[in-house]
Parts: C-alpha cells; structure tokens; sequence
C-alpha cells in the first residue's frame, strides 16, 4: 500500500482542441511529490472527449514524454471526438456528452463522471483518495456506493462466484496458472468493469491499459494500482447491461463472426497417441448415435512438439491426412493445436525461416530469448513484428497443404514458459525436454542482467503471491520490434497471436476462420473464440464455469465454454453427467481433458452417453436460435450465454444468480451442480417459463421466484420465456444435415394473459464459408417473427429481410407450436388456408401445434387462427 498521503495535482491551465479528437484537455501539476515507487511525474495532461453520445474518453497521460499505450494495430479505436460545442474553460469545468458529463475541480483536482438524466455520480476520483502518477506506478481510485453491483476485471476463477464483492483484489496479468485456482490471476486480462446500479441502470468503465495492476475493491473505493502506461478510461453509459457490452464491444470491436460447425460439439483430449485411436473414437461417436461435429488433436500429432510437424509414426501425414478427407466427407471438422514457442533445431525448417526473418522475442542482451516449453527450448515469436504475419501465414499455409484443418487451436500463449529467468542458455550435454519430466526446467537461467522492467518497484499480486512479473513467462526486459517492452505488452502477446493467426488462416483456408485461444485481452473477441483453460474434474469446477463463461461473454468472447467434465483429474461418471448436460449449453461445446486422466469421451459411460444425446439433442434443435445470437454477438457485441439481470435488470435478484445463465433473452440453463441430486431449485424472474424438453411443463412466476424443479439423472432444465419465438430444427448428428431439416416456430406466450399477449424472435441464416457474416442478397436471410394472442385471435407472422438465401436452401417451416394459450384452444378445423391447404391444429395439455406446415422460410407468411374455450 502506498503511504496514505494526499496527492494533490493542481490544474494548471485549460488547453482547447489539444486532442485528435477536437476534445478539450487541461493540464494539471504535482503539489506535493513523495518517491515512494520512484519519482512522481510532475505535470499531466488530461484530454476528454465524447466520442459517441453514449461514450466518454477521458485520458491521462505525462504532459512532457510520451508513454506506452496500447498499439492502434491491436485494437483499432476511432478517436472521433464530439466535443467540439463542450469545452472546458476556466468558468466551465465540464465537459457534457448527451449522457455523461465529466466535471473537475481545480485546488486539488478531482474528477466525477455522471449519468446526465439523473445526475447519478458513476466515476468519482475525489482528491481525497489517492492518485498517483509515476513512470512505474499509477494509482487512480473511484467511491462505489453501497448499493452498487459489479461485475468484470477477468479473468480469474472466483470462488466468490461471479458478482465482484468487497474485499477482494483482482491482478490482471496473463499467466498460465490453471483455471482450477481460484482467485488469482489466470489466462487473460480484461481491464473492464460493469455496474448495475438501482433500478437496473448499468454503465461501464474500460481501463485501456496493457500494463500489469492489481485492482482493489474494498468496499467504499475501486482503486487501480497499475504498473505503467497511461490512464485511458472510456465511460459507457449504458443504460442497460446489455447495452453497456454493446457500447464495449464497438470500441474494443465486435465478436468475430463464428461459422455454423463451431457450434456442433467438439471432442479433444491431451494424449490421443495415434491417427487409429483418434478414428476410433469418431467411430464410437457415430456407433452411440451422438453428434461429434469436430475432432481435435493435442500437441500429441506434432513431432517432438514442434508446431507444424506431424510425428512420422504415429501421425504419419498420409494417414492423419486420410482421415481428415474422410471427416469431412462426413461433414465433420478437424482443428489443431499450435504452441507460440519454436524449437531452436537445426533441421527444423520452421524454426529457421522465422529466424531468417528474424521474427523473435529478444532477450537484454539483443538475442532471441530462450526459453522452455514442450518441445524443450524454444524461442518466443514477436507477434508485434511487422513480418510476423507473413511469416505466420507461410506455415499455415505450408501445413495446411499437409493436413486440411478447418481450425486452429493457439494455447500457452500468455506465453507459458518452464523456466524462469532474463537470459537462459541451453548447457551442452543437457538433453532438454528432461524425458518424462516435460515440464521440468532445464535450461540455466541467471537474472545477473536483470533491469528496473523485471523488477518494478510496486509487486502486483501475480499467482495470488506477488511472484515476480517474469515467473513461467518472457522476462519483462525482454524486448518486441522497435524495442517494445515485454513489460508493456506481455498481456497483449495472446491478442496479438490471434489477430495473426485468424488473419493467416482467412487467407490460407479461405473461409470463416476458427481459432480457440487461452490468453486473451480486451477486444479479443473480435478475433477469437476462448476456453476457460485447465479447470479440473470437481464440481467446484463444473460451478464456477459458469461465472467463467458469463465473464467472458461480458468481456466481448462470447464464442466461450469450459473443458467439459473436466480437464485434471479423473472425472466420474456423475459429474461428467452432469457436466455435459451443463456443457451442451456452452456457447462452445467441448469435451477436453489432459494427458494423466482416463478417457471421458461421452460414450464411455451408458448413462452420460443418455444424457449427451438428449441435451444435445436440444442443442442441436435450437442452432439456429445459437447461430441467431452469434449474428447478434457479431453485429452488436452481445454476449450469447447472459447473466439473467441482462434480461430482468429490475430484479435485483438476479444480480446474484450465476449458477443460471441465459442464452440470449430468454432461454434460461438450470443445471444441477451438486453430486446425488435428482433436483434443482432454480431462480424464475417474473413470466411464464417452458420446458423445452417437455412444452405441457412449465413455470408460472408471478414476481420472480425460487422453484424447486425435478432433475433426474438424465434431465437438465431448459425453459424458454413467455414472449419469445424460437426457431429450431430437427437433430441430426452433424450440422450440415441438421441444417437441412424442417424448421419449427415454438411460440411462447405468457399462461396468465393468453387473451392478450405477444412474442417475438428472429432468425439469421447465411453460407457459413464465407468469410464475412452479414445481410446480403442471395448469401444471408433474416426473418423477424411476431405473434399475438389478442381476444380469440392467434396472429404468427414472419418479416423477412434478404429472403433469397433461404428460398435458394429450399428451408421450409413445417411447424408452429404455441405455448400458453391458457383456457382457449385452437378450433379444430381453421377455415383460413395457408398455401392453399386447411389447417389442422392439434391440442393437448395446452400445447397447440399447427403441423404439416409447408411455409418457405424465405417468404413472409401469416397465419391467424380463431381459438376457442378449451375443451
Ligand atoms: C495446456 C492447455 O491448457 C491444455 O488444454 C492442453 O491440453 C495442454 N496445454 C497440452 O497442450
């Protein structure tokens, strides 16, 4: 903790149209200087822009030199600014967007940042607290009112659960820790919280800064203790939750558009020890009747673990290639892994091409780091190089023409290194990997060149025990192109990695890219899907992925999901039971575990291979529901699996609830989570919810409530909520031939207001190989639907938008279902014909179903039925 003194900056002149933006800034002086953590940096500048109505920029920085910020390469952001009619002056201390207005004080500075339509204070520095501003050290704090509700600051698995909650410190500094270790800092860092204050009104604070912190939530004050850079703050306003990851994600860009297969499941494990047992279990697969949509491999493929090598006896190129055609004659997918580190070997052609481009980290003395991985010693690659996707693309496209993968899986990319050290050498006579010691370190390393990077004055909690910056990763001296500090960008080496490897695989592959990355940044999204990393086989585990998938989804990654039944450890037959049944509700659904642990492929057991195929098969009705929200994660930035309060903000009881979760508006997970339970009680905010599994059953809650549901062992509970229109279609075992199936309109309205209510959903669907995601002519539809249920009237109608893709698919919706018509039923023989043909409704347990349906999907259609009283 620094000394609890005041640090008074005193403005010191207004300055206009000092930013890019056309902002205004002023420009503020230390008054009283203290050297804890070095020397305070004695005039700052400080510039304010709005640069959307919703969005407010407030940036702090040293007046006189220029300091690390976060490359315009990595997360391009507009620096449009607004402001041009608001700016600061002597008289006016305030700078007001159309929702936020920033206001300061002069002796001592402070600042507040407010929601103009209640004057509610979000932000507030006050003097009192303290702010600091050093080359080494920043700390900048905000009051938090009591009734406040925060969420963000990944990634960690909290054992907490997902709400942040006083008296606890978030480190964000990429790490590989596994995700099994609560509380501490894991893969990713995401400088970005949200609050839900009263009456459900969120807003959103984004620290763009790359730099190592630790942020403090004590209670009374947020406080940032950072480790360099600058203080860039972009306030959104919100007011809704979702709006507020809307509003994120369109400055640190929108999730990448995901093709339709990566929503079918996945099977990988560390340890598949040959191309016949990988083929073996797709086998089992199809013999268990199961959908497998992507087998994986592990480094197990790689020779040695050297990226884009294939072991000559146990995955000989022939063969693996053999069975990837035959994969996707099946219509299935193949994705694997690849590693940052490169072997330093001399026949290694890899290794020697990217060192003729000279595309690697380097060490305080200039020379490539080495450090270790699987392979033994590598050296890290520059992801920052200007030739680093060329280089990239080069080998992908090399091995590609080897093995036709449709993915590529980039994992130890904080990055992971066995050793420690600012220079390591690699001793003669030393074989490295020590066998059946991998991760052992066995280079010889000395900190002898250790610099004021590797050894910051302020220790940031790294690993939950202040271990040194350089601990199982690139030392901070360490140096990217043009002498770019590891100490500055080490939480960027993952975002960078995936900015290069999606970009190399649109341009060798040619179609939608899929990469799955462990270490992630603000604005990764926008080119990766992201898995929570080495969990373990407890049901603490199964728990907290959860909050972990809800954290990511706010964090701009909602393609997101956890090694189901678990990564360490040996599962069990419950657990995995119950894990897939939560899983195949992941926006990314994969069975994963590691080298040690026996096999948990879904078909290993009688009983997980039952409950597999029925929530798959769920999973596989709702695609093109999933495939719907990923359009919407894609174009608005909206996560896929919600927080409930996303929906229902005025309940404050949902601002607790992370043992749930939402996909989209209104399908609501309750899984169970406990060992020897056959039921779950679940939170039901207000309305009528249905089982999707079983239509006749369903929820009423008047004003949110907890029931107590039944969950036998081969049951999850899956609800949809009055005033939603799903679209679905038939199961089948892999996406392309679900993707051919009828489709059917399951309409929800509310049981307790059948004589007047409403629904409505939408539906995208495009050619998942084409690289872009969006409404074209002839390459995507999109259908709004809408119904009613007015007086004894049932309306479903259809609006579609681009309806030539779907009429070239040749979709067709052969059936409506309609849920919660409450006392009436639908009369049996319907004069109104629709194509021509009389509709025949049936009835049962208040389920109304309109069958034989032959609507073209890309054709607006209406149907509307006369109810009568139930019979
Ligand atoms: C660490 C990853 O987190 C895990 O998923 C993978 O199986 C191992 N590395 C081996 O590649």
């Amino acid at each position: 903790m620094i000394a609890a003194v005041s640090r008074e900056y005193r403005v010191l002149s207004v300055i206009e149209q000092a930013n890019a933006g056309g902002g205004s800034a002023i420009l503020v002086e230390i008054a009283d200087r203290i050297d804890d953590f070095g020397p305070d940096i004695g005039r700052l500048l400080i510039s304010v822009s709005y640069e959307t109505d919703e969005r407010l920029h407030l940036m702090i920085t040293d007046a006189d030199s220029p300091r690390w910020e976060i490359p315009f390469q990595l997360i391009p952001r507009s620096m449009d600014g607004n402001s041009s009619s608001a700016r600061f002056s002597q008289e006016v201390r305030k700078i007001t967007s159309p929702k936020l207005q920033l206001s300061y004080t002069v002796n001592p500075f402070s600042f507040t940042v407010t929601r103009v339509s209640n004057g509610e204070i979000l932000f507030d520095s006050p003097s009192s607290s303290s702010f600091v501003f050093k080359d080494q050290y920043l700390e900048i704090s905000t009051r938090i009112p009591a009734q406040a509700a925060l969420y963000g600051l990944g990634e960690s698995t909290r054992s907490d659960g997902f709400r942040i909650l006083p008296n606890s410190t978030y480190t964000l500094w990429a790490a590989d820790t596994g995700a099994d270790n609560t509380d501490v800092n894991l893969y990713g860092s995401h400088p970005f919280y949200m609050d839900v204050r009263s009456g459900g009104q969120a807003y959103g604070v984004l620290l763009l800064n790359s730099n190592g912190m630790d942020v403090n939530y004590e209670g009374e004050f947020l406080t940032y203790k950072v480790l360099g850079g600058v203080f860039d703050f972009y306030f959104f306003a919100g007011p809704s939750p979702l709006s507020v990851v809307q509003q994120y994600t369109a400055l640190v860009g929108k999730p990448a558009a995901m093709p339709y297969w990566s929503l079918g499941f996945h099977q990988c494990r560390w340890g598949y020890k040959n191309v016949s047992q990988v083929e073996h279990v797709v086998a089992e697969y199809k013999k268990a009747n199961l959908p497998l949509e992507v087998m994986w491999n592990d480094i197990d493929h790689m020779d040695v673990y050297k990226d884009f090598t294939l072991d000559p006896v146990n995955y000989p190129a022939e063969q693996l290639r053999a069975f990837v055609e035959k994969l996707h004659k099946n219509g299935q997918r193949y994705v694997l892994i690849v590693d940052p580190g490169l072997k330093p070997e001399k026949n290694y052609e890899t290794y020697r091409r990217a060192k003729e481009m000279d595309v690697f980290i380097k060490d305080v003395q200039g020379k490539p780091y080495l450090g270790q991985v699987w392979p033994g010693p590598v050296h890290f690659p520059d992801f920052l190089h200007p030739r680093a996707l060329e280089f990239w693309t080069g080998e992908v496209s090399r091995f590609h023409k080897e093995v036709p993968f449709d993915g590529l899986w980039i994992d130890m990319n904080e990055a992971s290194n066995f050793c420690q050290g600012v220079t390591c050498t690699l001793p003669a006579n030393v074989t490295c990997p020590i066998p059946g010691s991998f991760t052992q370190c066995c280079l010889v390393c000395s900190n002898d060149l250790a610099t004021k990077w590797d050894n910051p004055p302020y220790a940031i909690n790294n690993a939950g025990t202040h271990r040194s910056l350089g601990g199982k990763t690139i030392p901070t001296s360490a140096t990217h192109y043009n002498g770019t500090l590891e100490y500055n960008a080490h939480n960027l080496y993952g975002l960078a990695e995936a900015i290069v490897i999606n970009s190399a695989l649109k341009t060798v592959v040619k179609k939608r890219p899929f990469v799955l990355s462990r270490s992630t940044f603000a604005g990764s999204g926008r080119v990766t899907a992201h898995w929570l990393g080495d969990n373990r086989a407890s049901w603490n585990d199964l728990k907290y992925s959860i909050s972990g998938i809800l954290g990511a989804g706010l964090a701009g990654i909602p393609m997101v999901g956890a090694d189901i039944c678990g990564f360490s450890g040996n599962t069990t037959e419950e657990l995995c039971n119950r894990w897939i049944q939560l899983g195949a509700f992941y926006p990314f659904s994969r069975d994963h575990n590691d080298f040690f642990s026996s096999p948990q492929e879904l078909f290993v057991w009688k009983s997980v291979t039952r409950s597999a195929r029925k929530a798959l098969e769920l999973r596989y009705k709702l695609l093109p529901y999933l495939y719907t929200l990923s359009f919407e994660a894609h174009t608005l930035g909206s996560p896929v699996a919600r927080p409930l309060f996303f929906t229902f903000p005025n309940d404050r009881a949902t601002l607790d609830i992370d043992k749930q979760f939402l996909l989209g508006r209104g399908v609501l997970i309750s899984p169970v989570l406990t060992p020897n339970a056959t039921t779950v009680k679940a939170y039901f905010p207000q309305g009528t919810w249905y089982s999707l599994f079983d239509y006749t059953k369903y929820v009423t809650s008047p004003s949110g409530s907890y029931q107590q549901l039944d969950a036998p062992w081969d049951t999850i509970n899956v609800h949809v909520h009055e005033g939603s229109i799903i679209p679905m279609q038939e199961f089948a075992l892999t996406t392309r031939l679900a993707r051919k199936t009828p489709f059917t309109l399951v309409v929800a309205f509310s049981s307790t207001d059948s004589e007047n209510s409403t629904a409505s959903g939408e539906l995208f669907l495009d050619d998942d190989d084409a690289l872009e995601m969006k409404l074209a002519e002839g390459k995507s539809s999109f259908i709004k639907f809408a119904a009613s249920s007015i007086g004894n009237r049932l309306s479903v109608k259809s609006r579609v938008s681009y309806g030539e893709f779907a009429l070239q698919q040749k979709w067709i919706i052969s059936k409506v279902v309609v849920l919660g018509l409450g006392s009436f039923a639908l009369e049996k023989q319907q004069q109104e014909l629709v194509n021509g043909k009389t509709l025949l409704p049936q009835s049962a347990d208040h389920v109304e179903e309109v069958n034989e349906l032959n609507l073209p999907l890309g054709k607006p259609f209406h149907i509307s039925l006369k109810m009568a009283s139930y019979q």
